[in-house]
């Protein structure tokens, strides 16, 4: 698949077959987060790899339960990725404070969206989370508390037969335009 064929091919996927993802694929997924850009290149984040069953289900039980259980689904998945947001660098922090904006966001959504695109070209399925428990997920791999876990992706085979329809989208004139607002 070429680059345009693989995003609009790409969706979230909530149902993962019961087969482990070989280290070497996840690894070319880390490796395109790893390349990715980032303000005043600053890196900001961390990847935990959760792919030891038994953690990954207690994993799944802390993070979605109660409130969070419209995500359950994720107990099918056979790996989990927690990005934890590290500090940017000063300059970027600076810049963002004076801006109003978080480039630590930007940068992890760009990192993660790497790591995603790569996985599709694997024929790995992903669903990107944004609704979980992140002080179970804290306690559970470990993570100091004062760091901040903003995201987690899912990541697994699933079987293609039973991917549901594709999320529409806006149509191009309502989402962008040539020279004015
Ligand atoms: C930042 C972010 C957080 C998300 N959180 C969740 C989530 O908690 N649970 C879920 O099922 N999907 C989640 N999604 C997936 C979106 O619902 C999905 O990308 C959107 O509906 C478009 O569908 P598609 O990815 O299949 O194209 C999230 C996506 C993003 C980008």
């Amino acid at each position: 698949m070429n680059l345009s064929e693989l995003v609009k091919h790409r969706k979230s996927i909530r149902g993962y077959l019961d087969k482990a993802v070989e280290r070497e694929k996840v690894m070319m997924c880390l490796e395109a987060a790893r390349v990715a850009p980032s303000a005043c290149n600053s890196q900001p984040w961390k990847f935990i790899i959760v792919d030891d069953r038994e953690l990954k289900n207690k994993l799944c039980d802390g993070a979605f339960s109660g409130i969070y259980s419209m995500n359950t689904f994720c107990k099918t998945t056979p790996v989990i990725v927690a990005i934890v947001s590290d500090k940017s660098k000063f300059l970027a922090r600076l810049g963002g404070m004076f801006r109003g904006t978080k480039y630590y966001l930007i940068d992890i959504g760009i990192a993660g969206e790497h790591f995603v695109l790569q996985a599709e070209d694997l024929g790995l399925g992903t669903c990107w989370i944004g609704w979980f428990n992140e002080r179970a997920v804290k306690s559970i791999l470990k993570v100091p508390q004062n760091k901040k876990i903003d995201i987690l992706i899912s990541l697994g085979y699933y079987d293609k037969e039973k991917m549901r329809p594709k999320h529409s989208r806006e149509p191009m004139d309502k989402i962008a335009s040539f020279n004015s607002y």
